[in-house]
């Protein structure tokens, strides 16, 4: 497969011929232009911005693997590690240099000019002449390359002279300074603004695109290093505002596809607390009050959708259906309708730019061949024609449950209900514009770890919110399907069951009502059948066993607890 890139770089075969050549590699890995070939050019590299700041706690490498390992699997090249000056920055670093090193990643440094000093340039140079040697550092043209967040004013010959190297310095500068020591620019402008750090208003609107050409003309030929974003959404008593974020994530990825940007950078890995994070919430970090709006809100879907763009980018390919491997559906939309009140509850009330947010429910069907998404928010339904590709799809979001369809000639293709309803809660008594993002087939369930709930309660005014995650941990019921793509149908989601043999009697009533919707965990139970099947909704809590029962019963009680049923002398709200 290695012939594909070698061929299409030595020829530069047109779009055309490219997707030709590609179209035929049926299920096949795709293969993307080396991150070595890439790198020697400085040209079509992708990173993702991640927080040091909030994983000061890990103690060793290892720590860093299940991170490092996923953004590889998704095509991501490098972390830009964004330090400030805390105690255990180095050790972290440490940590994540290793780390990258067995993982076969690669990472820099990203300067946090919140907490660096733009007058110590030398310090950042010895800083970065401290890692530059680790293998796992991204050296970029042969150099070292290092970024950073704001920074305008640092002496650049600085940097170089305490680095003792040519470092490859693209800072997060704005376009109005002078670039004759910089190598490029990061733009931190991934969300249209009021062009003052807040979302448009009276009138004004910086868009993305607007941001991306002040860089690009400023730069004039240096290395653009491009933001995708999400989402954002932050809600601290010291900042509590939004940006327009809806289909952004979509239509960035296909500017970016289609501009051809020297470097993107994903804003980010891992900041929670701005909600623009499309890694794991199950990654090891400690709580900065973000779990407020963080608990039971994964957005591991955003990386499912990036995936092929990423690879597309790579390859300069602007058709991003070449690079779908499978039928998968991305859906987001946020827990609660504008209009719902938590004024009495919430003493920050809604976010700065909260009008700029609609009740919208967001679908993005990656497709192999064309197929009909039905898209149903709560009694709102509504069927599109889906191409082949990447296309997205809006409903007008309604209280309830989110139901998911894929069909492809009159089949049920993939199928599914979200873990998560539109409700008329106010969730621990607080505004929540943060969103939650579901795929289909569904991925593995991704609860906060106990250090990153840790100020979940803290100032809350109500009592009835818990520091645990309470999603559940059961996919939704999917069927696999696959009508067009010749293999026989696999069912996958258990909808019916009882005890095992061998195990208490006391189990028959959960694993009969879990098992029936699709949970059903080998031990205490057994499934007897296969199919489709809808657990009642969620009611947002989470069950415990009762005092003195084994622990086989966390997950049923769990499960069980959560979709409304939560018998007495086994379980309990918890
Ligand atoms: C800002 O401009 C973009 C591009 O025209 C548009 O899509 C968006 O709706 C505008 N936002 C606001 C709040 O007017
Ligand atoms: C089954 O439930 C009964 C009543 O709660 C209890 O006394 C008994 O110990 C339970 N048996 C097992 C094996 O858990």
């Amino acid at each position: 497969m290695k012939s594909i890139a070698g061929a299409f770089r030595r020829v530069g075969l047109t779009a055309f011929a490219v997707a030709a050549a590609l179209s035929s590699l049926v299920n096949a890995e795709i293969e993307v232009r080396s991150l070595e070939e890439r790198a020697a050019s400085g040209n079509r590299l992708v990173f993702a911005h991640f927080m040091i700041g909030i994983v000061g706690q890990r103690t060793s490498a290892s720590d860093y693997d299940a991170d490092m390992q996923r953004a590889k699997a998704y095509g991501i090249d490098a972390f830009a590690l964004n330090i400030g000056t805390d105690s255990y920055t180095d050790t972290q670093l440490g940590f994540a240099y290793q780390s990258a090193a067995n993982n076969g990643m690669k990472v820099f440094i990203s300067f946090d000019f919140s907490y660096w000093q733009t007058s110590d340039g030398t310090g950042v140079g010895q800083k970065i002449a401290q890692y530059a040697g680790q293998s796992a550092q991204l050296q970029v043209n042969g150099r070292p390359f290092a970024s950073s967040f704001i920074g305008d004013g640092v002496d650049v010959n600085a940097i170089r002279s305490g680095a003792g190297s040519n470092v490859y310095f693209v800072p997060n500068f704005h376009p109005n300074t002078d670039t004759s020591t910089i190598d490029g620019a990061l733009s931190w402008g991934a969300w249209d603004s009021n062009g003052n750090n807040r979302a448009p208003s009276n009138g004004v609107n910086v868009t993305v695109a607007e941001n991306d050409a002040a860089y690009e003309s400023w730069l004039n030929g240096k290395t653009y290093l491009a933001p995708v974003a999400p989402w954002f959404n932050t809600h601290f008593s010291s900042k509590n505002w939004v940006f327009p974020s809806g289909d952004l994530l979509f239509t960035r990825w296909n500017e970016v596809i289609q501009q051809g940007f020297p470097m993107v950078e994903i804003v980010t890995w891992n900041d929670y607390g701005e909600s623009h994070y499309v890694g794991p919430l199950s990654s090891e970090h400690s709580d900065d009050g973000s779990s407020k709006w963080a608990n039971d809100m994964p957005h591991d879907g955003w990386l499912d959708l990036s995936k092929p763009f990423i690879a597309a980018y790579k390859n300069g390919d602007t058709n991003v259906a070449n690079y779908i491997t499978q039928d998968q559906v991305i859906y987001w939309y946020r827990r609660n309708l504008n209009s719902l009140n938590c004024d009495s509850t919430d003493s920050l009330g809604r976010p700065d730019g909260y009008q700029t947010l609609s009740d919208t429910v967001y679908v993005v069907t990656l497709l192999k061949s064309a197929g009909s998404i039905t898209i149903k928010s709560g009694s709102n339904s509504q069927t599109f024609n889906a191409g082949a590709g990447a296309n997205i799809f809006t409903v007008n979001a309604a209280l309830g449950q989110q139901t998911f369809t894929l069909t492809r000639n009159g089949a049920s293709v993939l199928s599914g209900t979200s873990l998560m309803d539109i409700t008329a809660v106010c969730t621990c008594g607080l505004y929540n514009f943060n969103a939650y993002v579901g795929t289909l087939p569904a991925g593995a369930s991704d609860p906060l770890p106990p250090d990153g709930l840790a100020q979940l309660t803290a100032g809350l005014q109500v009592t009835t919110c818990k520091p645990t995650p309470s999603l559940g941990t059961n996919p939704p019921t999917s069927t696999v399907n696959n009508g067009g793509g010749g293999s026989s149908p696999t069912p996958t989601n258990c909808n019916a069951g009882t005890v095992a043999d061998g195990e208490s009697g006391n189990f028959t009533g959960l694993c009969q009502f879990a098992c029936s919707f699709g949970y059903c965990p080998p031990g205490p139970c057994v499934c007897t059948g296969f199919g489709p099947s809808t657990p009642p909704a969620t009611n947002g809590r989470n069950g415990c066993p009762v005092a003195g029962e084994p622990s086989a019963y966390d997950g049923l009680c769990s499960f069980t607890c959560n979709h409304g049923y939560c018998p007495e002398g086994a379980c309990e709200y918890c």
